[in-house]
Formats: structure tokens, sequence, C-alpha cells
């Protein structure tokens, strides 16, 4: 399969190109030295860059009729509007995560939830380094979604400061840390009266994370035209 890597010159693009070997067709990156777009015998493209980017090219891909997998993270909802109209023409992978672990913590996540209930107060803290552009990481909003969803409800609190009160009842917060080279640390908190139970997940190479968004561009191709995510992939119809 002939792909493209949109973002190529960056931390995870250098990473796809790495492990996609020849089957990586077309760098694409803004910077210089790369190429500006993809060529008509593009069969598929992989995209971890900007998400101001992210639109337009899913846009053009969609004209190619060639599926998209989508790693880039902090869309407006304007973006995603924009992406979800193009699912009507090809197969989208999108997810705040490629990675195999945090996948599989998603599923224990919501099942945590699910058993402890409301009465458990869930704080969630992500890290990355120092360069990252959006906060909170796409991969705790959907830890937080997980949660929200076994416990069937729940509002979210992005961080806290100042004059804040008690905290309020069925919350689920997010924090954000950043600095140094960390690569992608999570972990869930739930925090009861007499223990607290914790969830982590900490990615050691951005490998973990490409292995995963180069499965799913190969997986996509020939799908019926809609919006997927690594569950569907991981774990298809049996998800955890
Ligand atoms: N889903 C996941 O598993 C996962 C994992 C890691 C990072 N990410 C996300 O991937 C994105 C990239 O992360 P990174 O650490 O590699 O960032 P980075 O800043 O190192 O790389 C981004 C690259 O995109 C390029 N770029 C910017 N605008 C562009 C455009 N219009 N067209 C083409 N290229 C463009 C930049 O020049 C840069 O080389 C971020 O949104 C990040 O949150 C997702």
């Amino acid at each position: 399969m002939k792909i493209a890597i949109v973002g190529a010159a960056g931390r995870m693009g250098r990473m796809l190109v790495k492990l996609g070997g020849a089957e990586v067709a077309y760098q694409v990156d803004v910077a210089e030295g790369y190429a500006h777009e993809w060529g008509a015998n593009c069969e598929g493209v992989v995209d971890f860059s900007h998400h101001t980017a992210v639109p337009g090219l899913v846009e053009k891909a969609a004209q190619a009729g060639i599926p998209y997998v989508i790693g880039t993270t902090g869309l407006t909802a304007e973006e995603q509007a924009r992406v979800n109209a193009c699912a009507k023409r090809i197969p989208i992978v999108q997810s705040g995560n490629y990675s195999l672990g945090v996948n599989l913590l998603l599923g224990l996540v919501e099942q945590a939830a699910k058993v402890l209930g409301p009465e458990y107060d869930v704080e969630i803290t992500e890290m990355h380094h120092r360069h990252k552009k959006d906060a909170p990481s796409g991969t705790a909003l959907m830890l937080a979604k997980s949660v929200r969803e076994g416990r069937g409800g729940g509002e979210f609190c992005f961080g806290r400061h100042g004059d804040t009160g008690e905290r309020r009842e069925g919350e689920i917060a997010i924090h954000a840390l950043r600095g140094g080279s960390v690569v992608g640390d999570h972990t869930v908190m739930f925090a009861g009266e007499v223990e607290r139970v914790e969830i982590a997940h900490k990615a050691q190479s951005r490998e973990a994370f490409a292995a995963g968004a180069l499965k799913a561009i190969r997986w996509a191709k020939g799908k019926a035209p809609k919006i997927y995510t690594m569950k569907d992939i991981l774990f298809g119809e049996n998800m955890i």
C-alpha cells in the first residue's frame, strides 16, 4: 500500500516514516525539503500534524476516495464537523491515542467507573513533553469520556484555581502537566473515603502510537465510509 505521512518532519512523523519503510510514498509537511501534497497514486493518508491542517486535507482525500487516519488532536468543533462530513465518502480512523495499552485502559477505566460509582471521586492527570501544543491531551479526554460512559454521567472540570469551593458531586477532573521529554503518561484516580484506585499508562516510545496508526491505515483500505476508532480495529465487535 502506498501511503502519505502528513506532518512527516515532526516527532510522530519521523517515527512513522521510519516504521512505515517502503510503504511511505509521500512525506508531506510545510517544513522545507518536504512534499507539499501527495500524488495521484496515493492509497491512504496518516496525519500527525496540526489541527488547522486536518479538515482541508481530509476533504482532499475524500475527493480522491482514499482512506484517512487522523492522529492529530485538538480539533475545534468546526474542524471536526468538516471531518464528519467527509466520513460519508471515505473511511476515516480517528483516535486521540493509537497505542494498544491505552485502548485497553479505556475499557478498564469504563469498567472501574461502573463498579465504583460516583462515590469515588475521579481525578485524571496527564503529563507530556514541553513542546506539546494542546491541553488536555486527546487521550485524557477519551479517558474522561470512558468514566462518564461507565457511570452514566458527570461534568468535566479542567484544572482548579482560586476560590473553587468544595468538590462538586460527580465531577470528573482533568489536569495537564508539561515538562521535559515525557512521551505520554496518564493516570485515572478513583478516590473513595477509605481507599484509592489508580489505573495508569506510560508510553515509553512514540513507536507505540506509530505502529497503531500504520495498522489503522492498512485496516481502513476498502472499508465502508464512516468514522472508525482504534477500538474497532483492535477489538472489533468483542469490545472488552
Ligand atoms: N493520536 C495519537 O496517538 C497521538 C500520539 C502523539 C501525538 N499526537 C498528536 O499528533 C500531532 C503531532 O504531534 P507531534 O508531537 O509529532 O508534533 P510536531 O510539532 O513535532 O510535528 C507536527 C508536524 O506537522 C507539520 N505541520 C504543521 N502544519 C502543517 C500543514 N498545514 N501541513 C503539513 N504539515 C504541517 C509541522 O511542520 C511539524 O513537522 C499533535 O496534534 C499531537 O497531539 C497524537
